[in-house]
């Protein structure tokens, strides 16, 4: 891991970049501010979604400890209250979870942030799948019901039809299948307006958006432009050093790199596996 963070310091002073943010003492966001509905009317909204109650057997087998609280949850919770701090540091609300290339874990890891994120009360949390070539955030939840939240961001269907809560304060945009304009449609206006639009509706504190990987496609890259950070995810033994360096570079070219998280770690002291590099 020390070869790692260093290896990652090398190219970003290669590039000439320094990173990094101070994080405030306090990790708790305040109720976001921006929305432009009262509290009455965004509450109505959030009451008036499909409920959804996962089934705990897929959650373990998908590895989404932090369902469960406890122990297993602790990492989740480490990387919560980090994103939290630099959120509320700089005001970020959207965050984009990828990878340099797929199978890394970044549905793992958006789906066990959205649990540990909901255990904050006061903090309200969607998790949006933009991820529409390999949607898998329905499964990994256990979510059966059909949905198409990129019918929701073409116009075609309003966001409480593609949009299921859990418990009052977390939401899961998630798809069923994969759509073929996925390319355009993150990168089109019209999206970024409806997400605009959701977002003054539901007033989330966090935005999570469960991304396609940086290197193969261009969804990511024309979605990042929109989003406030990222966290790019990376997978032990399977990612290399260039290919992160690469990943992280584009995304400082379009947004803040939240931190770099090491995931798929055997030798860690985590009984998930993962460690969390912030830049
Ligand atoms: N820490 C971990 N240890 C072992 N296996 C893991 C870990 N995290 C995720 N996995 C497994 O790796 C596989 C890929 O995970 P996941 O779907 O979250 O990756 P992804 O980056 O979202 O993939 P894609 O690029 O296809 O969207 C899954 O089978 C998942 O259960
Ligand atoms: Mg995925």
């Amino acid at each position: 891991m020390e070869r790692l963070q260093e290896a990652l310091s090398r190219a970003r002073e290669r590039r000439g970049q320094t990173g990094g943010t101070t994080p405030p003492a306090s990790p708790t966001l305040t109720r976001n501010k921006m929305a432009s509905r009262s509290e009455g009317s965004t509450n109505e909204a959030w009451q008036a979604l499909r409920s959804f109650e996962p089934n705990e057997r897929i959650l373990r087998a998908n590895r989404v400890v932090s369902y469960f609280g406890g122990n297993d949850a602790g990492p989740f919770d480490m990387m919560r209250t980090k994103i939290l701090q630099q959120a509320k540091a700089n005001n970020w609300r959207r965050i984009v979870v990828t990878s340099p290339t797929a199978q890394c874990g970044k549905t793992t890891i958006a789906a066990n942030l959205a649990f540990s994120l909901a255990r904050q009360a006061e903090l309200r949390t969607l998790v949006i799948e933009v991820d529409m070539r390999r949607p898998e955030l329905a499964n990994t939840i256990g979510l059966t019901e059909k949905m198409a939240f990129a019918r929701v961001l073409n116009g075609q269907d309003e966001p409480a039809q593609h949009i299921v809560s859990y418990g009052p304060n977390l939401a899961f945009g998630t798809n069923s299948s994969p759509v073929s304009n996925s390319s355009e449609l993150l990168q089109s206006s019209a999206a970024h307006d409806r997400l605009k639009e959701i977002e003054a509706i539901y007033a989330p504190d966090i935005v999570i958006f469960d991304a396609p990987p940086m290197l193969g496609s261009d969804d990511t890259h024309g979605f990042l432009g929109f989003a406030d950070a990222a966290i790019l995810v990376a997978a032990a033994e399977m990612t290399t050093i260039s290919e992160i360096d690469v990943a992280e570079s584009e995304i400082a070219s379009m947004t803040q790199v939240m931190g770099v998280v090491m995931n798929k770690c055997r030798l860690t002291g985590s009984s998930y596996g993962y460690n969390y590099s912030y830049s």
